[in-house]
């Protein structure tokens, strides 16, 4: 982990403390993360600064660290001396001031920020940055692999969509070939980054190949925010292509799985009915997603 326990990218866990991760993350789904199951008296604090917006992300931080006995205090970026001109390093060099366990940052790209937060004394959690990293979605991601799957090793994990621009292909790519799994991406040639950057990536220029090749299908969020000169393809033209539908979920193993990170725009990556189908895992990527930050904070805080 970089500056001794922060979590800025993927490539901040060795796969042995990964795996780790993942075994605390089942035994705290077990025991605690259910309805009616009680929450332990706080005895650490977290601030959760998100410079971007989040449904997921940052509710899933908090509510896991009410599991773990962590207190969380929201920075509300919309409503903060930001707009009185103070810069994002005085920011958190201010909330790091009130001296919080930890800390949990999303932001876009950010020069000031990545050279920031390694030097922090306390333990940084990302939560996402720009289009570079998004380390705790790909480990909830591959948790839901192996508890949905049973394994890494043989997997095939097509992720279709805007891949150049998304912080969760960039994390997936990483963790995922690490713990095993082959990797592929899919979409429009202008959302394909180049093979150089990628190697171990299976590249499909059509979605029925991927589909059949697959045993994990993810789709992905076209990141208008970050395509500065605009999109060249059509949300139309995206659908007829790529959007995943019953219709092409025929060419999808029966026994695959079929996720997304969300925030889903339905009728473009998505179809609506795709939600129903039985081997949809969307909502069980955001239970999973608790347990397995709750692991993470835990083991950032020296417990377990
Ligand atoms: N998957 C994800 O990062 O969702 P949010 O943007 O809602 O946090």
């Amino acid at each position: 982990m970089s500056n001794g326990r922060s979590v800025l990218a993927t490539q901040d866990l060795t796969t042995d403390q990964v795996h780790s991760i993942f075994d605390l993350a089942e035994k705290i789904s077990a025991e605690k993360i259910q309805p009616g199951s009680q929450l332990p008296p706080a005895t650490h604090s977290m601030i959760t600064a998100f410079f971007e917006p989040s449904t997921r992300t940052r509710m899933s931080f908090q509510m896991a660290g009410l599991h773990v006995g962590v207190h969380s205090v929201n920075f509300d970026a919309s409503h903060s001396s930001l707009s009185k001109g103070e810069t994002l390093t005085d920011t958190i060099l201010n909330l790091t001031s009130m001296k919080p366990d930890v800390l949990v940052v999303r932001y876009n790209e950010s020069d000031e920020l990545d050279r920031l937060l390694p030097t922090l004394k306390i333990p940084v959690l990302s939560g996402g940055s720009g289009k570079s990293a998004h380390p705790t979605q790909a480990l909830l991601d591959a948790f839901t692999i192996l508890k949905e799957r049973g394994q890494f090793r043989g997997e095939k994990v097509f992720i279709v969509g805007d891949i150049e621009h998304s912080r969760v292909a960039k994390s997936n790519y990483d963790l995922l070939t690490r713990l095993g799994c082959e990797v592929g991406f899919g979409g429009p040639k202008e959302f394909l980054p180049s093979k150089e950057k990628f190697p171990k990536a299976m590249y499909f220029s059509s979605l029925k190949e991927g589909m059949q090749w697959a045993t994990v299908v993810m789709g992905l969020r076209i990141q208008l925010e970050r395509h500065s000169s605009g999109v060249k393809v059509s949300d139309r033209d995206y659908h007829a292509e790529f959007g995943i539908t019953s219709d092409r979920l025929k060419n999808f193993a029966n026994d695959g799985i079929i996720m997304h990170p969300g925030p889903i725009n339905q009728g473009l990556e998505f179809a609506p009915e795709v939600l129903a189908d039985s081997r949809c895992r969307v909502l069980q990527q955001v239970t999973n997603g608790v347990a397995v930050r709750a692991a993470l904070i835990k083991k950032v805080l020296g417990g377990a």
